[in-house]
């Protein structure tokens, strides 16, 4: 298997709540290594084309809202199915269906504000990752 990169990233409410460092501890325990790293605040226009395929769904203008509300974490994780992998370590995106053990089960107890964001593929991974980070900002 291949490595593979993906992009993560540590949601307002997570950056909030002091939960940056478990968070990522969460993912270097997991062997997920760290290639890009940076805090940036998206403002609502960058937060509604980050969140572009998800127009017109009910949740798009909160969502976009909340998501440019606060400072956020970017990440590049890279490994073996980092895709896959780091999904399974955020868990389901509604904290009271995530597994136990998961980020989202353990730390998240809003739909919306749960801590997280991961790409759900390698064509969004690719997207995600252009979208935050320019090639000098890689490792
Ligand atoms: P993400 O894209 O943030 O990694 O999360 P996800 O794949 O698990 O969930 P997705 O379906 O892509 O939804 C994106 C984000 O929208 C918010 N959401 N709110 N109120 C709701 O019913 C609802 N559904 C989704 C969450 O912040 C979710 O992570
Ligand atoms: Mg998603």
């Amino acid at each position: 298997m291949a490595k593979e990169q993906t992009l993560s990233l540590i949601k307002p409410d997570g950056v909030a709540r002091g939960l940056v460092g478990e968070v990522i501890g969460r993912f270097e325990k997991n062997g997920l290594q760290i290639r890009a790293l940076k805090m940036v605040r998206l403002t609502l226009e960058e937060a509604r084309a980050f969140y572009a395929v998800h127009q017109g769904r009910s949740f798009y203008d909160s969502l976009t809202r909340f998501m440019s509300s606060g400072p956020i974490v970017a990440l590049i994780l890279e490994g073996e199915e980092a895709i896959r992998r780091n999904r399974e370590l955020m868990g389901a995106t509604d904290w009271r269906q995530a597994e136990a053990g998961t980020i989202r089960a353990d730390l998240a107890r809003d739909i919306e504000a749960n801590v997280v964001h991961g790409s759900d593929g390698p064509e969004t991974a690719a997207r995600e990752i252009a979208f935050f980070f320019s090639e000098l900002e890689k490792a």
